[in-house]
């Protein structure tokens, strides 16, 4: 049987060279079919030894699975290299670039009077001050009455106020006010009276929030805007407080150069009331059209909580004094960044607003 030695041999090394230049994991497949299958080559010679001599059969046998064993590792190294190849191929080709610069994504920023309140409230954070806040649709009686001010009392000219409207008169068409004397609230002073019923002494609070005035909107008056409210009530406290705190506030915000003064003012809910003004920031005190020619502005209203007020709050005045201020938001953004016109501020025009991002 010397034939079956040297057909076992030739299909070894056919197999071997045709393994070598099979370009891809089909081709494999095939020639596996073709050699190892049910009428493959190796197969049918295994087949023929049955024509052997019966001692010479074990041997021929052994080496031929020595073959078969060898070809099928072959062909499973083959496999493994092609697939290799495969997956490097497919890297090459949808290879992505890590290193080129993405496109910028576009972060949106806080609107410069949220800013401000935002630096305020840190500011006021450091003298103990805690946010408290008030609704924005309020009742006269909170609004008016417990800060002193007395129905058809003509303080109440001070403040245009939008009231609700009794919502049947509205389907009806015409607009009575609500029989409850629900408005919006024309400042933030109510939450005065709001943190007086439900905190009990030394009260430190600041209000941030938005409030509404039945307003003719120009470039210095918008019917809706924002204050800051603050509150102390504490058995010593005194004017000298709020003003030495208040200079401090103005230092922290616009510079420690800022000059400051105090002027008598007049507020029902405060005795005695004053108006805090800062140095113009655009004229530096000279006078020019923003300061109205006077070299100041005015920025709060503040004064020593009046006793009545104190009374409605439910604090002995002989015993508890406390002081109050009221910041007008808008124009104190606009003083920051000079901003001619109070309208801009609530447009939502985003050329206007993204200048003011100052990396926050
Ligand atoms: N509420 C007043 C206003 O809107 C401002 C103010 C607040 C004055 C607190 C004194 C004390 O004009």
């Amino acid at each position: 049987m010397t034939d079956f030695r040297s057909d076992l041999e030739a299909i070894r090394r056919s197999a071997r060279e045709r393994l070598d230049v099979a370009a891809t994991a089909a081709e494999v497949e095939t020639l596996r079919h073709e050699l190892l299958g049910r009428s493959g080559s190796l197969t049918t010679l295994l087949r023929s030894l049955g024509s052997a001599a019966p001692e010479e059969r074990p041997a021929l046998g052994k080496a031929a699975n020595e073959v078969r064993v060898e070809i099928e590792a072959a062909i499973g190294e083959r496999l493994a290299a092609l697939s290799g190849a495969d997956l490097e191929a497919r890297l090459a080709s949808e290879a992505m670039d890590m290193s080129a610069p993405g496109r910028p994504i576009r972060v949106g920023h806080l609107h410069p009077i949220h800013t401000l309140m935002r630096d305020l409230r840190e500011i006021f954070h450091a003298y103990g001050f805690e946010v408290f806040e008030g609704p924005e649709v309020e009742t006269e009686e909170y609004n008016f009455e417990l800060l002193n001010i007395p129905p058809d009392h003509p303080a109440r000219d001070l403040w245009d106020t939008l009231y609700v409207a009794e919502p049947d008169s509205v389907e009806a068409g015409a607009s009575r006010p609500a029989d409850d004397g629900t408005i919006l609230r024309t400042h933030t002073s109510p939450t005065q009276l709001r943190a007086m019923h439900a905190l009990d002494a030394p009260i430190r609070v600041l209000t941030p929030g938005r409030c509404f005035r039945y307003e003719a909107v120009d470039a210095s008056h918008g019917f809706e805007f924002f204050q800051i409210e603050g509150l102390v009530v504490d058995r010593d406290t005194s004017l000298a407080d709020l003003k030495g705190m208040l200079e401090e506030v103005a230092r922290a915000l616009y510079g420690r150069d800022v000059a400051t003064r105090f002027r008598p003012g007049y507020y029902p809910f405060t005795e005695p009331s004053v108006a805090f003004d800062i140095g113009c920031l655009v004229c530096g005190g000279s006078g020019c059209p923003a300061c109205h020619r006077s070299g100041w502005m005015t920025i709060l209203g503040a004064g020593m909580v009046h006793p009545n007020v104190l009374r409605d709050g439910g604090f002995d005045p002989d015993e508890y004094q406390g002081y109050a201020f009221g910041m007008g938001m808008d124009r104190m953004t606009m003083l920051r960044h000079g901003i001619g016109d109070i309208r801009l501020l609530f447009t939502g025009d985003l050329r206007f607003v993204t200048q003011f991002t100052e990396g926050r």
